[in-house]
């Protein structure tokens, strides 16, 4: 089809071919423009920009080859078609080398003209089609590229932002992949790295082969992977860090591409254990010492009674043994038996004691008054503190909340209290008691404050622990604090301790309030 929408230019210095061109070319519905001359014609043709150019070769002034070549200077893609004399074929074949393209002859067969200017056309369309596909896929490579650089970079941020170390290496084991964590945890900079170095590098010697032997191999996680190995790398100071590695060779169809590492630092993790190991370790020579310990003044405290209940029986066998028993003698026989009694509820009193130290024991929760429970520690105590010539001072804040706890077992914690305190002063002193609440904790406190001796400072470390006691023997087990400790710590209280050798020692509880 042709499109008859086009400018044509006519550049002819015969005016009466200049005008049958124009009729018949504006007659086919042709745009048309005309020029005398091979200078007008290309003013025209720069202003115009004519789609196709016919232009005569013989010219006075610039001839027809040289406007050819003005043009296609100009715009290679535009269409010019020559007029000539047959006497001038050599001149047409040089226009047709210069890129016109066509000729025709003159006199110009109308015919001739319109399979040119068809030609034309369709050379033109042509060249307009490749264009616009030129365009296509120049725009959709930029699109591609704009992609990819997008793909790249969120890749890139993905490898740099990951908190495992990774690293990419090619066939040959050369590192070309190094992110940001490899460089903290091997201490290599990315430079020293990238493109030099090679994986086996960040391996003990021969771990690398080993590793790769296993990588391949089907057993650990597949063939071509390895997953969750625990190996150790070099880092550049030459330090072993233990780490899980997992890999994976890359293949693309048949070829192996390269392969890529992920590794954690275990580090931490390994600290972590360590420090766990070691505190269980120390719990348990906790345990023995004071199962050394608890052996030993058990035995101690428990001897001494058997020995005497011991002593008496023999004592009353061999009496027996010798006859029917005077009245003398069973009179003295009741009061062996007393002692016996007495020494026997001695070590009585050793076993229940221990049980209560025993932490297993059930607890009896109440509501507890603690003011209440207070006042009665303190009769208790009225006598032994009247012995000791210590004076009370007892300040006790009215209104304060109920607790829930077992009732013995709190009051057994204050009785220690106070009784410590009353050994923390043999000759007298002062002992003050406090009860107080504080509304924004919710918490019930009791404060036990004596002048006694105090503890020192390489002593407070050590008072809650089981069988720790300063006293001297048959005066303590070192079970009272340790015992005061395990029951607050039942009623989710807490315990502190201030003291100053010489001066004295504040004992404070705190009980949560009931809600
Ligand atoms: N108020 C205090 N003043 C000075 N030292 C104290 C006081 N309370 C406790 N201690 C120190 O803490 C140690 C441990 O106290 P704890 O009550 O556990 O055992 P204990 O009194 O020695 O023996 P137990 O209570 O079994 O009869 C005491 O031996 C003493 O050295
Ligand atoms: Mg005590």
């Amino acid at each position: 089809m042709v499109n008859k929408d086009f400018k044509i230019l006519v550049i002819d210095d015969d005016e009466s071919i200049r005008k049958v061109l124009t009729l018949t070319l504006q007659d086919a519905g042709y745009q048309v423009l005309t020029a005398v001359d091979g200078h007008t014609g290309l003013k025209i043709f720069a202003d115009e920009r004519p789609d196709i150019t016919l232009t005569d070769l013989r010219m006075p002034g610039m001839d027809g080859i040289a406007v050819l070549k003005e043009i296609k200077a100009l715009e290679p893609n535009k269409e010019v078609i020559v007029i000539t004399a047959y006497a001038d074929m050599d001149l047409a074949i040089t226009a047709l080398q210069l890129k016109a393209s066509d000729f025709i002859t003159k006199p110009i067969s109308t015919t001739a003209l319109e399979v040119a200017l068809e030609r034309a056309q369709e050379r033109l369309s042509l060249t307009r089609e490749l264009r616009e596909y030129t365009r296509l896929i120049e725009k959709r490579w930029l699109d591609t590229a704009e992609e990819l650089a997008k793909t790249y970079h969120f890749q890139k941020n993905l490898i740099e932002s990951s908190i495992d170390g990774i690293i990419g290496y090619d066939p040959e084991g050369k590192v070309i992949i190094f992110n940001k964590a490899s460089e903290t945890i091997l201490g290599f900079p990315k430079e020293v790295v990238l493109g030099k170095l090679s994986v086996d590098h960040f391996f003990p010697p021969g771990h690398y082969n080993e590793l790769k032997a296993k990588l391949c191999s089907s057993e650990y996680g597949g063939t071509n992977r390895l997953t969750l190995y625990e190996t150790s790398l070099v880092a550049i100071s030459g330090q072993l860090i233990p780490a899980q590695f997992s890999g994976a060779v890359l293949h693309e169809g048949e070829e192996e591409i390269g392969s890529v590492a992920f590794f954690r630092d275990l580090r931490e993790i390994r600290r972590l254990e360590q420090q766990f190991a070691d505190q269980e370790r120390l719990l348990h020579q906790d345990k023995m010492i004071s199962l050394g310990r608890l052996a030993a003044s058990v035995v101690h405290e428990i001897n001494n009674p058997l020995a005497g209940v011991l002593n008496y029986a023999r004592l009353m066998l061999k009496i027996m043994r010798k006859g029917p028993l005077t009245e003398d003698y069973q009179e003295k026989f009741a009061n062996y038996l007393n002692l016996m009694e007495n020494e026997t509820n001695r070590c009585s009193q050793i076993v229940s004691n221990l049980l209560a130290f025993s932490r297993k024991s059930e607890l009896e929760f109440t509501d507890v008054t603690i003011n209440e429970l207070v006042q009665k520690c303190l009769m208790l105590s009225g006598h032994k503190l009247r012995l000791s010539n210590i004076s009370l001072e007892r300040t006790l804040q009215e209104g304060l909340p109920i607790v829930r706890g077992d009732y013995n077992q709190i009051q057994q914690c204050i009785i220690n209290l106070i009784f410590n305190s009353i050994d923390a002063m043999p000759e007298g002193g002062k002992l003050s008691v406090t009860t107080s609440y504080s509304p924004s904790d919710r918490i019930v406190l009791i404060g036990v404050t004596d002048t006694g001796c105090g503890i020192s400072k390489e002593d407070l470390p050590h008072i809650f622990e089981p069988f720790f006691t300063t006293k001297s023997e048959g005066q303590g087990l070192g079970l009272g604090l340790s015992m005061v400790d395990g029951i607050v710590e039942r009623h989710k209280g807490s315990i502190d301790v201030i003291s100053e050798a010489g001066k004295g020692t504040t004992f404070s509880l705190r009980f949560p309030a009931k809600n």
